[in-house]
Formats: C-alpha cells, structure tokens, sequence
C-alpha cells in the first residue's frame, strides 16, 4: 500500500503549489468550517463489522449508468487543474482510467475537453445566460467522449473564501476557463452589478429540465443537500443526483453531505445518488455507501496528488483510495458494494 494517506497529501503539496493557488484549493466558505464538518462527519460514523463470514474474493466494482468502474469512485470537477501540473485536467483523466475510477471534468477545465479524454467521461456544467452557449459546450464535451452531464446547481455565485480572499489569489497568465471561450460572459444587469450579473447565470429547475429534454446523455444535478432539491431534480427528469455541498466552498453554515445523505437515500430508494466532500479513506468511501450513495466524488486530495507527481500521483492517490476501500470492505465482512448497507454502521443501543 502506498505510504500516502489521503489526508496528508494537502501537507505534502504544499511546496508544489504556490500559496495562492493552495489557498485556492484548500479553501472554504468564511473561515472554512463547512471543509473541516464534512470530514469530521464520516469520521463520527463509526462501524459495526459482519463478523463470522467467509468472504471468496472481494469485488469493489460497480456499474453506474452502464459503464462498470474497478470501485466506486469519479474524481470530482475541478476547475483549472494547470495550477497543480503542466498536464493538467489530461494527467488526471489518465489515472482516473488507469485505476478504474470515473473522471468528471469541469466547465472550466484549463484544457480543451478534446485534449483531456483518455476514456469516457462526464462533463460538469454550469448553465449558461444564454441556451445557445450551454448547447455549444455540451457539443464539445460530447464530441470529446462525454457519457454524461453533471449540472451543478449550488455555485450561481462565488463563495466567500476568507483564506483564499488574503492570498489574493488571481488566475495566472496562461490558465483560464479555455472551454468558456467565446461564450457571451454572465449577463449584465441594468445597473452593471456583478453578483446580479452572476444571478442572472442562476440555473433554475424548468432551465434544467429543458436540458434534460433536449440532451441524449444522462444529466445529474449536483449540490443537492435536501430531499426537496433532490426530488425537484429528478422531476426536471435528471438521471441522478449529486449530494454534495461543494466541498464547503459555497455556504459555510451547510450541514455536511453525511448528515443529508441517509435521508435523501431513504426518501428516492431507487435514485441514482452520489456524494461527496470530504472523502479522505477506505472507511469514509464505505461510511458513504452505507447511508446510500452508489459511488463517491473524490476532490482535493486528487488536486494535491496532481500537483505533487502528475498522472503518476494521481494514480497513487487513487490506488491507495480503492487499497483502503478492500480493505475495509473485508474487515467489515462485505463482498460486494452491494452488501454495504446501514447495518454496517454502528448504532448504540439504548438500554
Ligand atoms: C479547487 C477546486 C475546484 C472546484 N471546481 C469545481 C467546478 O468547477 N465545478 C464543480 O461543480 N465543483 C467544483 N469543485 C467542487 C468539487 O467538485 C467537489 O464537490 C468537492 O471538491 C468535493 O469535496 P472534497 O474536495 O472535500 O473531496 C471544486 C473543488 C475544488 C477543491
């Protein structure tokens, strides 16, 4: 196994990035206490093992939308992956098909989806002002190899970032939203004002739906953190939903993506859920697919493990994620993700 435990590896980029774009990276809403509650939420779930089975051999796989993945998770969207490396977006699409794992890559990647695609992939989406530019760019991606669409909902606007706001972190020459080119910017308000501007941008359900309409490809909505959002979702005739607070990089007061995750799930027993925020080890991927995802986003530590080895670290990172998560699964007496349900999690008992 390789030495690197998740967490560790935003200490150890640290030399790899400047400080600016780690303030941007690691970064959370206000004084990021939403980043810190989302991972100390998986960690309070404690763990209650099958003891006394004899496991064959463990499989972690899983098919989600008819592409089977060696276990079950995608690399989030992250926005402008030349910050951490050369390579990019395209580096981190390479070990994400090499481990097995999903690739979603965002919006505002800093390479030309054609450039990125080692295998199939999801596109993540923020809606345009105008129709036409939010169809140009899924033409794009679904030229490049695109399987499916990732809408998020939650990030109309910037957060407020108090860490990455004092490093004065700007974009620096050469890496930009390159996908966004060409595109008409948010639209102006009467008065020129820039968060009404960006409302402007705000997705809503019916703009949602229409996509979901025209669109051949599966869309899922990420940022949902309630059974209203998610049933809303679903409604405007998404394939899935994606629970996730944006890795406590919007609102710094939402509750974190375990403590709404449970019951989403119990609410859409048939839906399609993934989550994320803070996934940081083998036993968070299984606290997640206890409380009902089918598969998790992994987000910073991939960015770190970018900008530390390229593809290469990337591909340690996840292979030490998919170590930790088997082994987990048989200390825990699970062969299958399928057999990963509530009752593995510990419930006191009350006497
Ligand atoms: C540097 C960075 C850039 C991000 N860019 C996007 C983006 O462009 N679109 C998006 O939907 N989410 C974006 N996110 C949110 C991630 O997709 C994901 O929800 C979050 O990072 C998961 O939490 P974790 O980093 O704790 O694993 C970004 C996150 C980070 C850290």
């Amino acid at each position: 196994m390789h030495r690197l435990a998740l967490d560790l590896y935003e200490d150890h980029a640290r030399s790899a990035l400047t400080p600016e774009a780690h303030a941007y990276v690691s970064g959370g809403a206000g004084h990021g206490a939403g980043v810190a509650r989302n991972q100390e939420a998986w960690r309070a779930l404690l763990l209650e093992p099958a003891l006394g089975r004899r496991l064959g051999a463990l499989s972690a796989g899983v098919e989600i939308l008819g592409r089977r993945y060696r276990f079950p998770c995608l690399v989030a969207p992250m926005a402008y992956q030349r910050l951490a490396h050369p390579e990019g977006e395209r580096a981190t699409a390479l070990a994400a098909a090499a481990q097995g794992a999903g690739f979603v890559l965002s919006c505002q990647t800093s390479l030309p989806a054609d450039q990125v695609a080692a295998e199939p992939f999801w596109f993540q989406l923020y809606l345009q002002p105008e129709r036409a530019a939010t169809r140009a760019l899924v033409a794009a991606a679904v030229r490049a190899g695109a399987e499916a669409l990732v809408v998020t909902m939650d990030a109309p606007l910037n957060g407020i970032r108090n860490a990455e706001i004092a490093a004065g972190f700007a974009l620096p020459a050469g890496i930009r939203p390159v996908m966004l080119d060409g595109l008409p910017a948010a639209a102006r308000s009467a008065v020129q004002d820039p968060i009404a501007g960006a409302l402007a941008m705000a997705p809503d359900w019916a703009e949602l739906a229409a996509l979901c309409a025209e669109v051949s490809l599966p869309v899922l909505a990420k940022g949902v953190m309630s059974v209203a959002s998610a049933r809303a979702a679903l409604a405007a005739g998404c394939a899935g939903v994606v629970v996730s607070n944006h890795g406590g990089r919007v609102l710094e007061g939402l509750p974190a993506t375990a403590q709404v995750l449970a019951q989403i799930r119990a609410a859409l027993p048939e839906a399609l859920i993934l989550a994320d925020g803070g996934i940081r080890s083998g036993e968070d991927l299984f606290r997640a697919l206890a409380l009902g995802a089918d598969a998790v986003l992994l987000g910073r530590p991939v960015f770190y493990a970018l900008a530390l080895g390229g593809a290469q670290g990337v591909s340690t990172c996840l292979r030490r994620l998919q170590d930790e998560f088997a082994v987990t699964m048989g200390l825990m007496g699970c062969e299958t993700c399928a057999e990963i349900t509530p009752e593995r999690l510990y419930r006191p008992a009350f006497t």
